[in-house]
């Protein structure tokens, strides 16, 4: 397989790697450089589950060349937590205030939601309430139902966020 050797950021850390003309950023993150919080679920765009923010923007890794991320910054579940907004929506999100009194969710499609959830907030000029945030997340069919528990995590993050 031919490589290019190529720049990049993920998670605030740089990186000058090759990287394979023909592998797709979910498996580049999960096997160069051991990023695997994230799952692929069907591997054809319909999932969401492999969702990662690049330049900001949500992606989904399975369907995106690694050598799409030449030159720009990637955030991954992994980086969440180091992520000023990110930091508190997980930390909301973990608390369980949306989700009390409910079954536990498998949690395959957590981290995808909550960058795709975080997107939303950095990109919007005052705080999204939940519906706002929930119709961002409608590209991802969580059977457990977590985007209405993310978009309301979010949502109050937002308001700490903005306030
Ligand atoms: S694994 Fe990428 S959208 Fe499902
Ligand atoms: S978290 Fe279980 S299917 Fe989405």
């Amino acid at each position: 397989m031919s490589s290019v050797r190529i720049s990049f950021q993920v998670n605030n850390e740089e990186y000058l790697l090759p990287v394979s003309l023909e592998v797709s950023l979910a498996d580049f993150l999960r096997d160069q450089l051991g990023l695997d919080e994230s799952s692929t679920g069907c591997d054809t765009r319909q999932c969401g589950a492999c969702v990662v923010l690049v330049e900001g923007q949500p992606v989904r890794s399975c369907s995106l060349p690694a050598i799409e991320i030449a030159g720009k910054a990637v955030l991954t579940a992994e980086g969440l937590s180091r992520d000023e907004i990110g930091s508190r929506l997980l930390q909301r999100y973990r608390s369980g205030e949306e989700t009390a009194g409910r079954c536990t969710p498998c949690g395959r499609c957590a981290p995808g939601l909550l960058l795709a959830a975080l997107s939303c907030i950095q990109r919007a000029a005052s705080p999204p309430p939940t519906e706002t945030v929930r119709a961002f997340l409608r590209g991802h069919p969580c059977r457990c139902f977590l985007q209405d528990e993310i978009a309301a995590a979010a949502a109050a993050t937002a308001q700490e966020v903005f306030a």
